[in-house]
C-alpha cells in the first residue's frame, strides 16, 4: 500500500527525495569538502547514470525514432556577436532588488514588496540584471576578449542553420536537436536542482514554413507531454499551460509550458515556444549572411519559423524522482521504493549471490558478465539478501537476479521484480531474453 506518493504541501516528499539523493549518491553539494558553493551540485554515481538515461530517452524520442531531426553539438563559448544579435545581451535579464536591511538580493517578480529573509519592506528600486556569465578568451582581460557562457544551446543551432541544411540536404519542416550544459547567473537559485546556475538543456529547434508554426507548436506540445508519461510520470501530475503575454521571453510569439505538480505547486518542466523567424532574422542582419531557405518547388525564398521544445534534463530528473518515490510495506516491513521507469532507473539489473562464499561468486560473475552486455548492472554480495533487495528498491532497480546454491546444480536463477516483489525461477540461458523482453528493449 502506498503511503506517501502525493505532494504533501509540507515538503515531506521533497525532503525525503533530497535526503535519498544525498544518502545514496544521486546528488552531492558541489565541492562539499570546501563547504560547497551555493546551489551548485555534483551528480554522484547514481545521478550520473540517471541523467544519462534521461538524455538517452529524450534522444530516442527526438532524434532516433524520427526521420526529420538531425543532431548538433555546438561550442559553449562562441563569438559574443551571437548574443548581441540574439538579444540576450540587451534583454536576457531579471529584475533585481536589494533589501537595504539584510542585504539579501531577490527577483522583484518573485516577491511581494517584502524581503522573504527579514520581512523588511525597505527594498531598492528594481533594476535589470543580465543573467549571462561573462569570461575572457585568451590571456588578456580586456573588452575585446569578452565571451559568455551560453545561457541556452539554441543559438548554436540557429547560427549553423545553413551549414546543417546544406550538408544534410534538408528542407523545412525539419529539426536540429542538441543536449548540453547551459549557464545562468540566477538571482535566486533553489529548490534543490530545480533552479541552479549550471544545468543541462535538451533542445530542439524545429524549422517550418512560416504559416505552419501554430500547427507544429500544438503538435510538439502533445509530443512532449506524452514523453513524460511514456517515461513514467502519471498524467494527472502533468499539465500544459500557455504563457500570458507579459511572461513571454523576448524572442517568443507564444509559449506553452509542460508543468509538473511539484510539492510546492505546479512548476515548469519545459517550454514549447514559437520563436517565429526572430533568431534567424537577427543573425542574418548582424552577420550579413543570408539564412533563407530556397524552396525549389515554388522558387520562393523565406526565413523559416522555429518551434522550440526546450527541456531541462536536471529539472526532469527531479520530477522523475518525485513522481517515483513511494513508501510501502512488504511483509510488515516498511520500504522505500523508487518506481522509476526501467530505462530511467540508474541500474536496470542487480546481480546478488545469496552468500559471499567463493563457491557462488564464480557463477554469479558469469551471470553478471552476460547481463552487463545489455544493461547497467550492480553487483552486490554484502549483507542479508533482504537488505540488498531493500537497497535496490530504494534506488529504483527494476530487477534483482539472485544466484543461490541450487543454481550451482540446476543453472537456474531467481528474478525478483521491484514493484510486485514477485519472484520467478528460470534457466541462466533464458535470462538475457527474459530481461530484454521485460524491460521492453
Ligand atoms: N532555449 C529556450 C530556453 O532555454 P527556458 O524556458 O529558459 O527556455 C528551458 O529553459 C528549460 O530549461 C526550462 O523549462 C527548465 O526545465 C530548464 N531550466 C531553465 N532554467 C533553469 C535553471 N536555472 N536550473 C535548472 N533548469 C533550468
Amino acid at each position: 500500500m502506498a503511503i506517501s506518493s502525493e505532494p504533501t504541501g509540507d515538503f515531506g516528499l521533497f525532503d525525503a527525495v533530497v535526503n535519498l539523493c544525498k544518502r545514496r549518491g544521486f546528488v552531492f553539494p558541489s565541492a562539499e569538502i570546501y563547504g560547497g558553493i551555493r546551489s551548485t551540485y555534483d551528480y554522484g554515481p547514481l545521478g550520473a547514470l540517471m541523467l544519462r538515461n534521461i538524455r538517452e530517452a529524450w534522444w530516442r524520442a527526438m532524434v532516433q525514432e524520427r526521420d526529420d531531426v538531425v543532431p548538433l553539438d555546438a561550442a559553449i563559448l562562441t563569438n559574443p556577436k551571437v548574443w548581441e544579435a540574439s538579444g540576450h545581451l540587451a534583454t536576457f535579464t531579471d529584475p533585481l532588488v536589494d533589501c537595504r536591511n539584510c542585504k539579501e538580493r531577490w527577483r522583484a517578480d518573485q516577491i511581494d514588496a517584502t524581503c522573504p529573509n527579514c520581512g523588511s519592506t525597505d527594498l531598492t528600486e528594481a533594476r535589470p540584471f543580465n543573467l549571462m556569465f561573462k569570461t575572457f578568451v585568451g590571456p588578456v582581460e580586456e573588452d575585446s576578449s569578452v565571451a559568455y557562457l551560453r545561457p541556452e544551446t539554441a543559438q548554436g543551432m540557429f547560427v549553423n542553420y545553413v551549414n546543417v541544411e546544406t550538408t544534410t540536404r534538408r528542407k523545412p519542416p525539419f529539426g536540429i536537436a542538441q543536449i548540453g550544459r547551459a549557464f545562468r547567473n540566477e538571482i535566486t537559485p533553489g529548490n534543490f536542482v530545480f533552479r541552479t546556475r549550471e544545468f543541462e538543456l535538451m533542445e530542439l529547434e524545429f524549422f517550418v514554413p512560416p504559416a505552419d508554426s501554430p500547427r507544429w507548436q500544438q503538435y510538439w506540445c502533445q509530443e512532449r507531454l506524452s514523453w513524460y508519461v511514456r517515461y513514467g510520470i502519471a498524467g494527472e501530475k502533468l499539465r500544459l499551460r500557455s504563457h500570458d503575454p507579459e511572461e513571454l521571453s523576448h524572442y517568443s510569439l507564444a509559449t506553452t509550458d509542460v508543468e509538473f505538480l511539484f510539492p510546492w505547486g505546479w512548476g515548469e518542466l519545459e517550454g514549447i515556444a514559437n520563436r517565429t523567424d526572430f533568431d534567424l532574422r537577427a543573425h542574418q542582419k548582424h552577420s550579413g549572411t543570408s539564412l533563407e531557405h530556397f524552396d525549389q518547388a515554388t522558387g520562393e525564398r523565406y526565413l523559416p519559423h522555429v518551434v522550440e521544445p526546450a527541456a531541462g534534463a536536471t529539472r526532469a530528473m527531479m520530477a522523475f524522482l518525485l513522481a517515483a518515490y513511494e513508501e510501502d510495506e512488504i511483509g510488515g516491513e516498511r520500504r522505500v521504493v523508487l518506481r522509476l521507469h526501467p530505462l530511467i532507473a540508474p541500474y536496470q539489473v542487480a546481480v546478488l549471490p545469496l552468500s559471499k562464499k567463493d563457491a557462488l561468486s564464480g557463477l554469479a560473475r558469469e551471470v553478471l558478465h552476460r547481463v552487463q552486455r545489455h544493461f547497467m548492472c550492480e553487483y552486490d554480495e554484502t549483507q542479508s539478501i533482504g537488505r540488498r533487495y531493500r537497497r535496490q528498491d530504494e534506488i529504483g532497480t527494476p530487477y534483482c537476479v539472485t544466484v543461490d546454491f541450487e543454481s550451482l546444480e540446476d543453472r537456474q536463477v531467481t528474478v525478483r521484480e521491484r514493484d510486485t516483489t514477485a519472484q520467478t525461477r528460470l534457466p541462466i540461458d533464458d535470462l538475457e531474453s527474459h530481461l530484454l523482453e521485460r524491460l521492453g528493449i
